[in-house]
């Protein structure tokens, strides 16, 4: 007999959910890798190929998923990735998944391709803030983002260093993200898919405006919609940042600084070297070198490589408690997800990102009962069957 589905009950049923609501440019938009997207198949595959140890009669009765992380207890080991333009996605949506991260008890980290500013996700959230920057040419703009970051109470600066050039998004190019496909075209991915999508149209595209790139917006002239803003920051990152500007961005800063997007074990030293106080494993998702290795795949070498000596974070392909915990095992001090919190926000609105947080926790905590751990802080290669481990 098929399945009801009257309720969610995982980030796939959510994804499902947010394909519905959205217009399809936006949801090919966060559900899309670069070209053939064999980086984004293999984010997860990679981790789905991973088998657990089961360990029985361990007394599994009291358990903790907390762990501490840069000064803050955390409920579960996990923070919300940044993902540009989330505001699009769900009404003011970056202020609203900050509200419920600070409420679950975990890191929220705001892109600086936002709809909402840091000054209004700050206001949402009593949960730590963390800022995600993005070096952009003209560093006066750069320095004064970090000043509003600072001020702003956020309180690790996640430095993002895998985008020097942008991979393009086939998915993008099909619905016309950039321009291009004359009138029809327009017509199609404009008004027809906001009709098609009407709960989207009245809440978001509405009533959840202004959609303007609000953190940037002091900085770029003349533009009004988010198309004008990703011609201006695809055109305004800067190509030529190297390990040299690190030191540039610490003195500005003065607080925890993460450099997000590193898959190589020398890059994780130089990251040391240059005093990261954490590095996040990730391959934007899949979103930049098609081809490149999983973030899972890339994990052990980092952290037989820098364990012990910076924070070690990773992302990509987490879409479950037990991917979260296959992660830790593999070396991640703590995981981070992009996708699926978005696609909960968009197909659920706050309750649903709160129930998915809720979800991802009980499956934490169901699978280290079954693996034998009661805190998750004892996540190890140990609890991994070793012939199917990442490494
Ligand atoms: C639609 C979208 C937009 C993103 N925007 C940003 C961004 O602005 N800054 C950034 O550092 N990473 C960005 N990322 C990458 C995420 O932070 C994260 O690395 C990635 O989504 C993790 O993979 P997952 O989606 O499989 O969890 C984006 C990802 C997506 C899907």
């Amino acid at each position: 007999m098929p399945t009801l589905s009257l309720a969610p009950a995982s980030a796939a049923d959510y994804r499902l959910r947010a394909e519905k609501r959205l217009p399809r440019f936006l949801f090919d938009y966060l559900d899309g890798g670069a070209y053939a997207e064999l980086t984004l198949r293999r984010n997860v595959a990679d981790l789905e190929a991973i088998e657990l140890r089961q360990r029985i009669l361990r007394d599994v009765s009291t358990l903790t998923t907390e762990k501490s992380f840069l000064g803050n207890v955390l409920t579960m080991p996990l923070a919300l990735s940044p993902v540009g333009l989330s505001g699009m996605m769900a009404r003011r949506g970056e202020a609203a998944a900050a509200k419920v991260a600070g409420e679950f008890g975990i890191p929220y980290c705001l892109s600086t391709l936002s709809i909402c500013s840091v000054e209004e996700v700050a206001a949402a959230t009593k949960g730590p803030l963390w800022f995600q920057l993005y070096m952009i040419r003209d560093r006066g703009s750069v320095a004064d983002l970090i000043a509003r970051a600072r001020a702003a109470k956020a309180s690790a600066l996640v430095l993002t260093v895998d985008l020097p050039v942008v991979g393009t998004r086939y998915r993008d190019v099909r619905n016309t993200m950039s321009g291009g496909g004359g009138a029809w075209a327009r017509l199609r991915r404009g008004l027809l898919s906001y009709m098609m999508h009407p709960g989207w149209s009245l809440d978001v595209g509405l009533r959840g405006g202004p959609h303007v790139l609000a953190n940037v917006a002091p900085y770029v002239a003349n533009a009004t919609t988010p198309a004008d803003f990703s011609a201006w920051a695809n055109a305004s990152l800067d190509p030529t940042v190297s390990w040299k500007d690190i030191e540039w961005v610490k003195s500005q800063w003065g607080g925890p600084l993460i450099i997000k997007g590193i898959l190589d074990h020398e890059d994780a030293l130089e990251a040391v070297n240059c005093g990261a106080d954490g590095i996040v494993v990730s391959n934007h998702g899949g979103r930049q070198l098609d081809g490149v290795a999983s973030s899972i795949r890339a994990l052990p070498p980092i952290a037989e490589a820098v364990a012990g000596k910076t924070l070690i974070i990773m992302d990509g392909g987490i879409r479950s408690g037990q991917d979260m915990l296959k992660a830790l095992a593999s070396g991640a001090d703590l995981t981070m997800m992009g996708r699926p919190w978005v696609y909960a926000l968009a197909g659920g609105g706050e309750r649903g990102l709160a129930h998915l947080l809720s979800a991802i926790k009980g499956e934490l905590s169901v699978s280290m009962a079954l693996t034998g751990i009661t805190r998750v802080t004892d996540a190890s290669p140990d609890i991994l069957s070793p012939a199917h481990s990442a490494a």
